[in-house]
């Protein structure tokens, strides 16, 4: 559930409405709601309050500080990916130990600077990071807190770009060989074993996965809990969204409901996971990020042409690939909507960018109601893996982001002045 909704003719988040920050902040522009990823992550929360757990929002689904600090003040710890994004959580007033600290990569300095700031835990991929973190903790003289990412081998049934629990991907260790792993870490001095995790994929729409793996790990999490004392099982993020309809209300009849594969609420995951959990008595860390952040915002565009090729309809708009990757990357589905409602249309139109690559489109042969230039249109679900993708490739500017909160809204970002895209670079001094 969100809070985009049209009120009259107007596309509103929360109490504003979004033509008006259009004409204050032009496009393209981001705007999220707050109250949106209260909800989120309340809902996550309280479906979990029978056993002792710990959201930790995966900051990599939008790190802007804002939405740090909305979720720190609810009580939210973070997955994070690099050292940068537990600077930001610091920054953001996160506490840094309700930080776990995932990734296959990672390097000496992030080491360090996350045991200088206490970090709850490392989820650790590979034996030879343990070994790296081993030392590091020696030098400083700490103990390192440590959890091993289990590859469970359960397919997700997600896109192949962002399943993960399989043994075709990069990442975590073998299901089998966790016993040998943590009879073999447990006798490094500076090593704390302090739990375990898993992720198997993101996007997904169905609680199956979620409980095979679950199932799967629950024996072995318990297994270490009792011969080394482990504290937690951190089941990871993944839990899908509605992108399909993603704006339930208020559609012109002869609008199309395109398939909806489902939704996950966070009721059924609860209710499915909670009684396997259970019985490991152990803390369970939740790692969500799409969950929290992607029906929390919307990337608005303005129409500059509309071409007719006699083949196609294409709806050119100031927004491209650039700004939000997902379609180009994924062939992901992001529903388009209107600012300024109307009743013209229907028109059957790609919507794309300005870019030079057939891969600059927001949706293909869509439905969609008849706009003219100047109009203005929102790209729904983009608050999650939008604004934190983008690039400056064709010397195109980040645009400014917007968080609405009820009737008040602030700038969390500013446009990017088009001088910074290339402040550091230079010029050698060539002969
Ligand atoms: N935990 C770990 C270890 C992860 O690798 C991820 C995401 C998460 C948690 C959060 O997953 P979520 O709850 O957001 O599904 N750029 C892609 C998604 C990449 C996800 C990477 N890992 C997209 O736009 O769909």
């Amino acid at each position: 559930m969100h809070y985009f909704y049209y009120k009259g003719k107007g596309l509103y988040c929360e109490n504003i409405c979004l033509a008006n920050l259009v004409k204050e902040f032009g496009t393209p522009l981001y705007v999220y709601s707050r109250q949106t990823l209260v909800r989120h992550f309340q809902a996550l929360n309280s479906a979990f309050t029978e056993i002792d757990h710990q959201v930790c929002y995966a900051v990599k689904a939008n790190s802007n500080l804002a939405v740090i600090n909305t979720l720190a003040r609810f009580g939210s710890g973070f997955d994070i990916v690099s050292e940068g994004e537990l600077r930001r959580v610091i920054l953001a007033g996160g506490n840094s130990q309700l930080c776990v600290f995932a990734g296959v990569g990672k390097t000496e300095a992030e080491i360090t600077f996350a045991l200088e700031n206490n970090i709850y835990s490392f989820n650790v991929e590979s034996q030879p990071e343990i070994e790296r973190i081993d030392k590091i903790a020696g030098r400083l003289g700490v103990k390192a807190p440590v959890a091993v990412r289990v590859n469970p081998n359960v397919d997700a049934h997600t896109h192949s770009k962002i399943t993960t629990g399989t043994y075709e991907n990069k990442f975590g260790i073998g299901f089998g060989q966790i016993p040998s792993v943590y009879k073999w870490a447990s006798k490094l001095k500076n090593i704390h074993l302090k739990g375990i995790q898993m992720h198997i994929g993101s996007q997904l729409t169905s609680v199956k996965p979620f409980e095979e793996a679950v199932k799967k790990v629950a024996p072995i999490a318990i297994e270490l809990k009792n011969k080394y004392n482990i504290e937690f099982f951190s089941i990871g993020g993944g839990i899908g969204i509605v992108y399909n309809h993603a704006l339930v209300s208020g559609k012109p009849t002869w609008w199309k409901k395109p398939e909806n594969k489902g939704i996950l609420t966070t009721e059924l995951y609860a209710k499915r996971l909670i009684p396997i959990l259970k019985q490991t008595g152990l803390k369970i860390l939740l790692e969500p990020g799409r969950f929290i952040a992607g029906n929390a915002g919307v990337l608005l565009t303005k129409v500059e042409y509309i071409k007719k090729t006699g083949h196609k309809n294409f709806i050119i708009v100031d927004a491209a690939m650039n700004d939000l990757i997902r379609p180009a990357f994924y062939d992901s589905y992001h529903e388009i909507v209107p600012l300024v409602r109307s009743s013209r249309g229907p028109i059957k139109a790609d919507v794309v960018g300005p870019i030079c690559e057939s891969g600059d489109y927001f949706c293909k042969d869509r439905v969609l109601p008849k706009v003219k230039p100047g109009d203005y249109l929102a790209i729904m679900s983009t608050g999650a893996y939008g604004s934190v993708m983008g690039s400056n490739y064709n010397t195109r500017p980040f645009p400014p982001e917007i968080m609405v909160d009820g009737s008040c809204y602030g700038v969390v970002r500013k446009r990017q002045p088009v001088e910074k895209i290339w402040e550091f670079e230079s010029i050698p001094d060539w002969e």
